[in-house]
């Protein structure tokens, strides 16, 4: 009787020790898998969060276009396809370069100094649109369009004039340099836009917004 009780005494302690063991295992398994499973939601999140990315990298390039020169496959809808490159700044640039001559020799210098800060504006986006021939604009500017600025500034026309031949030299050197050596300025007879006031009589610096030759 006694052994009896003592063997089923040791029989519980045991069995209490095994369910006690296996409700460690479990409670760590269940840990062990929780901490795998959150890794993972962590993990799918980060893919997730990825693709977002990625979606609105490819809607930025649909809407503005590759700046390194090699077409996005949706280029045809991008702001940088339907920007006006070379040849429609080259027109706008050229006008006012032939007006800003009839304005230097016929003492409307405001007007003169008005054209040249214009014609700055009109390739300015060239940078962003030719970034590899930005440079050559900018030196074209430095050599050919600040002499000229700086006679306009003295109100000097004889300066002015010989600048000015010199310049049109520059401009068709850096057309041949471009592969248009076919595309020549001349010496302008007669301003491209014929409705404006050449005689009247101002400073450069009555032109408001003036800044002096170095200023890109
Ligand atoms: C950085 C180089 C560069 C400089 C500097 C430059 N040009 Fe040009 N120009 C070009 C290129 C390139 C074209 C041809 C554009 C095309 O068709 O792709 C061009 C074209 C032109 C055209 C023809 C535009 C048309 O289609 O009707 C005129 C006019 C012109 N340039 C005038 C000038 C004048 C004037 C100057 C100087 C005050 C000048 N350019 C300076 C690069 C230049």
């Amino acid at each position: 009787m006694l052994m009896d009780q003592k063997w089923q005494r040791s029989r519980l302690a045991s069995e209490v020790a095994v369910t006690s063991l296996v409700t460690v295992l479990f409670f760590l398994f269940t840990l062990f898998s929780a901490a795998l499973l959150g890794g993972c939601a962590g993990r799918t999140q980060d893919v997730n969060e990825l693709a977002g990315v990625a979606k609105r990298v490819d809607a930025l390039e649909l809407k503005v276009g590759n700046v390194q020169d090699t077409l996005f496959n949706g280029g045809q809808v991008s702001l940088l396809a339907i920007q006006p490159a070379f040849a429609e700044t080259m027109r706008r640039y050229a006008d006012r370069f032939a007006d800003m001559f009839f304005a230097a020799k016929n003492g409307n210098w405001a007007l003169a100094a008005y054209m040249d800060r214009r014609m700055r504006e009109a390739v300015a986006s060239l940078r962003v649109t030719r970034p590899r021939d930005w440079s050559a604009v900018n030196s074209f500017h430095r050599t050919s369009l600040d002499p000229l600025l700086a006679a306009t500034a003295k109100m000097d026309f004889a300066a002015f004039q010989s600048q000015y031949a010199k310049t049109i030299v520059t401009c068709n050197s850096c057309h041949a340099a471009m592969g248009f050596s076919y595309v020549m300025f001349v010496q302008p007879t007669q301003p491209a836009q014929p409705n404006l006031n050449y005689t009247a009589k101002t400073k450069a610096t009555d032109f408001k917004e003036f800044l002096p030759p170095g200023t890109p």
